[in-house]
């Protein structure tokens, strides 16, 4: 199997972004909004493809100070292979590149898969909202975890 390619996407990969999404992410952001972040100047979405098409996309939000992530996902079947710490890693470099002080985020306080990815990348928790997220399959409302890593070190 070939390595997986990183590159920039654009409005055209919007479609196949869409279809990566709707099959990984237990609530899909809807296409309009892959579609404003892939049109906007100050975002950057990252996408890993191999053969099959694409594999995984990170999209980062460039703010005046700190860069945050907004979204990472990877195909369900190729989890586990260190895919998201490339994206992360590429996400960690693009920040640098836009002077970032720090890299923030916000994620589901249960979800450990994501949790450990950021923080094996360095991230530490700064915080949590209370009930921030609506519930996921009818179970109560969840916090979300602020973390953060700064970039100076680039
Ligand atoms: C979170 C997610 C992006 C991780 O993708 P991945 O390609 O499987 O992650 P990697 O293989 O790069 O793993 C990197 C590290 O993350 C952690 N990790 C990843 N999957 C894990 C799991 N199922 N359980 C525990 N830790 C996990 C580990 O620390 C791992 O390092 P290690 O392999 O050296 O132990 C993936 O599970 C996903 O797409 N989830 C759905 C979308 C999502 O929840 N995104 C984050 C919030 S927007």
């Amino acid at each position: 199997m070939t390595e997986p390619r990183l590159r920039e996407l654009a409005v055209a990969d919007l479609a196949a972004l869409a279809a990566l999404e709707e099959a990984g992410q237990v609530q899909p952001w809807p296409a309009e909004r892959f579609e404003a972040v892939l049109v906007s100047a100050q975002h950057a979405v990252l996408g890993l493809e191999d053969a099959t098409g694409l594999i995984g996309h990170a999209v980062l939000a460039r703010q005046p100070f700190d860069a945050e992530l907004e979204a990472i996902l990877v195909s369900p079947a190729r989890r586990g292979e260190g895919l998201a710490s490339r994206l992360l890693a590429a996400v960690i470099s693009r920040a640098c590149e836009w002077g970032a002080e720090r890299l923030l985020l916000e994620v589901r306080a249960g979800n450990a898969p994501a949790i450990a990815l950021y923080r094996r990348a360095g991230l530490e928790e700064d915080g949590r909202r209370r009930g921030y997220y609506p519930p996921l399959a009818g179970a109560r409302r969840e916090d979300a975890l602020l973390m953060s890593r700064p970039l100076t070190e680039g």
